[in-house]
């Protein structure tokens, strides 16, 4: 299976350090951010890794991880085709990269403790859809929250950003694929807040009754926020003093 890290966005909330540096190269512990997702990838035998990022960080994302061989992975490069269009639309840069197998997708800002294994089995397990991991969370507003199907173990539809949250559980950003998210991806418009959404396209999976769901186990962090990273930092230099509600 392939891995696609999804970098690009323009880390507004990470402002100042954002004008000058991709949100995804910023220090996590001893390593830029991306570090993260690409050992848990390696971890689960991922080893060719695609990184979309944005035409003015491309260089700088070639020159910290290059092809890949320090870290023991094969690493790939796209460009995202425009700047704030959405996760669904940079997501369309890996179709060639991917061809017509099942994949995972990670944004790579999520930091996170599970390995990923166990997940990637049960996906492989599964004869077609995707499969998304779910984590329980305070601030269920910021995210993407399931309405879930406990006895199908299936999620019946996504809520983004909910006024009313229909579950105490937010989706994180580890996506799992098969081939058709491509075509979903083409028929999905721009939401209210003018990105092709994600959660777009995993509810006509939903819809479908082939959005399976598993929930992580250990911590997880979206690292987009000041205070989210510094929790990450605290996270992944095994700080075990941080209470895991700041989500
Ligand atoms: C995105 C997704 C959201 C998900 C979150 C996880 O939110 O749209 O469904 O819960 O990532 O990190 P965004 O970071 O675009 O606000």
């Amino acid at each position: 299976m392939k891995g696609v890290i999804l970098a690009g966005g323009t880390g507004s909330r990470l402002s100042p350090f954002t004008r000058v540096i991709n949100k995804h190269l910023l220090p996590v512990g001893p390593f830029p951010m991306i570090y993260w997702p690409i050992l848990r990838l390696r971890e689960a035998g991922i080893n060719e890794i695609l990184i979309i990022t944005n035409k003015r960080h491309i260089n700088s994302f070639i020159r910290i991880l290059g092809d890949g061989k320090e870290l023991n992975v094969k690493l790939f490069y796209e460009i995202q085709r425009k700047e704030g269009a959405g996760i669904a639309d940079s997501l369309l840069c890996a179709k060639n990269f991917i061809d017509e197998e099942n994949f995972i997708a990670i944004l790579g800002d999520n930091i996170f403790e599970d390995i990923l294994t166990p997940y990637v089995q049960a996906f492989l397990k599964q004869e077609k859809g995707a499969r998304v991991l779910l984590k329980k969370v305070k601030d269920l507003s910021r995210y993407g929250v399931p309405r879930l199907d406990d006895e199908k173990k299936r999620i019946k539809s996504i809520i983004e950003k909910p006024v009313h949250p229909p579950s105490s559980y937010c989706v994180t950003g580890i996506y799992l694929y098969d081939k058709r998210v491509f075509q979903f991806i083409n028929a999905i418009h721009p939401s209210t807040r003018n990105e092709f959404e994600i959660t777009d396209v995993n509810n006509l999976y939903a819809m479908e009754n082939e959005l399976h769901y598993d929930i992580l186990q250990g911590w997880w962090v979206d690292a987009g926020t000041h205070d989210s990273l510094y929790k990450a930092y605290q996270y992944v230099n095994g700080d075990k003093t941080v209470e895991d509600d700041l989500n």
